[in-house]
């Protein structure tokens, strides 16, 4: 049986794309190996490719703001994405975010099953497509299927928006979408197993 250090050395020499060219390093799950929740997002933005650790940048800071209104601590969570590095393009000095595409999650998905495996969540929460269409498929759609605990390969779980996609919406639908999304990981915290 592995460990979480041992993938996350393993991942962070990664070549089975050609993402870690250009990014700047491998940016592993982080987070107890007894967690009963996993939190799976798309891949690293700047920031967190910058610090190499998921989650730290303006998503991240939003994310935490919902699990705390949902009443998870961001302690007890294991939280990763469904590829490992940051797919930019270039904008003048600026690296824009670029959605990664199904080859590099396809050769991301080792890692992911790895981390699973490993912290064995009771639940699995999915933040945005990327993350749903990896762990459930192409036909795979938000908006029908957000908030709704499915069983999927022996664990529980619930796909709900991104929070990077909250940041990027409206700003007068803002609070509405964020009400939501913790609603979501609200139905999440009720899943935590007793005890
Ligand atoms: N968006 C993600 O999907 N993951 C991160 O780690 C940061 C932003």
């Amino acid at each position: 049986m592995t460990t979480l250090e041992v993938l996350r050395r393993e991942a962070a020499r990664c070549e089975r794309c050609e993402l870690f060219e250009p990014a700047t390093r491998t940016v592993f799950g982080q987070g107890p190996a007894s967690a009963w929740l996993v939190l799976v997002g798309e891949q690293p933005g700047d920031r967190e490719d910058l610090e190499g650790a998921p989650f730290v940048g303006p998503a991240g800071r939003l994310l935490d703001t919902a699990l705390g209104r949902s009443g998870i601590d961001r302690g007890e969570v294991y939280v990763t994405n469904a590829v490992k590095h940051f797919r930019f393009e270039r904008s003048g000095n600026r690296r824009l975010h670029k959605t990664p595409a199904v080859g590099h999650v396809r050769a991301c998905r080792a890692w992911l099953d790895g981390e699973l495996a490993v912290v064995a969540p009771a639940v699995v929460v999915t933040l945005g497509a990327t993350a749903g269409k990896a762990l459930l498929g192409p036909a795979f759609r938000i908006t029908a299927e957000r908030g709704r605990p499915r069983d999927w390969e022996g664990r529980l779980l619930v796909p709900t928006t991104h929070p990077s996609a909250i940041l990027r919406g409206p700003a007068p639908e803002r609070d509405a979408a964020l009400d939501a999304f913790v609603a979501d990981l609200t139905v999440a915290a009720a899943l935590r197993p007793e005890g």
